[in-house]
């Protein structure tokens, strides 16, 4: 992408106060955060990868690059005496924003009552308060690249298991565990099915929520159109997207797999063209970065307006502004440990 003179003076600086700041500073980001951010990332990675990296920094700062929710899981794993900065506090989950805790707290409270031990199992893409809810109803989180060992972790652990806020990660996920669909509900907060027979049958009982990206931008029209314009080229797609989507793909994973299928594919040399259906900015990176090896071709231009709030000249203004406490997340502490209790089953069920 072009660059003017104001983007580089601010490329400078940044680069100049992570030189001041030496081991007291660490940056993270997630794929979706556009070049100008990433290109002063010290980690890059999916929302499963960048958890993982936390208990292993030393620094007194974490800088988190993604959306809120990702910055609250780097708080509950990050050491004491740490501090972890959001550049932007607006960059929230449009999924995430999906499940208030209040009413997760209070679908489990009527689901338990019915009798049947009911597990929740939250997508990372959920709120603090939402995993601190999971963690005393004795859930766990998920991403999407483990969300199938999970799901097979929680259907063990009762009769029947919550799963949020994506409504279509847990239809996808359990399609490749063999649910079938008349074991599945969806939940109607509005209408509140919850005393129905469909619920009260179902193994997999799914909040209503989706990401407005994957759920919305991405058609299975335009999986075929691209089968047609392209025979014998592979569609892959996140799990986020609907599975009427997943279903005329060639591949469905997260966001670390779509990035392995498209280095994979580029290095062997056997396809010319390949589509990925995820948010744009990654799309784009992998497009530059394997031109002339690999056509990579994004299924929509669907960008994350949350992801899109970093930007270059707001990470500048979080390091200007550190030592004063700019851009820090604090967290309620009442929620840390159940919290914590739901991101640990996680990590230690998938090591
Ligand atoms: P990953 O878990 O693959 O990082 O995805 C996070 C996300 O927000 C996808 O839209
Ligand atoms: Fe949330 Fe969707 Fe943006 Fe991912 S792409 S952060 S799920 S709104």
């Amino acid at each position: 992408m072009e660059r003017t003179c104001e983007t580089g003076g601010v490329a400078a600086r940044i680069e100049e106060l992570k030189k001041r700041h030496g081991g007291d500073l660490v940056i993270l980001g997630h794929h979706y955060q556009s070049d100008d951010v990433i290109r002063h990332v010290d980690i890059v990675g999916d929302s499963l990868e960048l958890a993982r990296r936390i208990p292993e920094i030393e620094a007194r700062n974490i800088v988190f690059c993604g959306v809120y929710f990702m910055a609250e899981s780097a708080c509950l794993l990050a050491r004491p005496g740490q501090k972890v900065f959001l550049p932007d506090h607006e960059a929230d989950c449009a999924m995430a924003r999906m499940a208030r805790a209040e009413d997760v707290e209070r679908v489990l409270e009527r689901l338990a009552a019915s009798g049947r031990k009911v597990v929740p199992l939250a997508y990372v893409n959920s709120s603090l308060a939402v995993k601190a809810v999971v963690g005393r109803f004795g859930g766990a989180v998920c991403t999407s690249s483990n969300a199938k060992v999970m799901l097979e972790w929680a259907l063990g652990q009762g009769e029947a298991v919550l799963f949020l806020p994506d409504r279509n990660l847990g239809r996808n996920t359990a399609r490749t565990l063999g649910i079938a669909a008349g074991e599945q509900a969806l939940l109607d907060l509005a209408g509140d099915n919850l005393d129905s027979e469909e619920v009260r049958r179902a193994r997999l009982i799914l909040w209503p929520g989706c990401c407005p990206i994957h759920d919305r931008l991405m058609k299975p029209e335009m999986v075929d159109a691209f089968h047609s314009h392209f025979p014998g080229c592979r569609v892959l797609v996140h799990p986020e997207c609907t599975p009427e989507v997943v279903d005329r793909c060639d591949g469905a994973g997260s966001t670390a797999y779509l990035i392995k299928e498209v280095e994979k594919a580029a290095a062997e040399g056997k396809e010319s063209t390949l589509c990925i259906g995820t948010e744009f900015h990654l799309v784009h990176r992998l497009m530059e970065k394997f031109a002339g090896r690999l056509n990579v071709i994004p299924l929509a231009q669907a960008s994350c307006a949350d992801m899109e709030k970093v930007t270059a000249e707001r990470l500048l203004a979080t390091l200007e502004g550190l030592e004063e406490g700019r851009g820090e997340v604090l967290v309620d502490e009442a929620l840390k440990a159940p919290a914590r209790d739901s991101l640990v089953r996680m990590l230690e069920n998938c090591r």
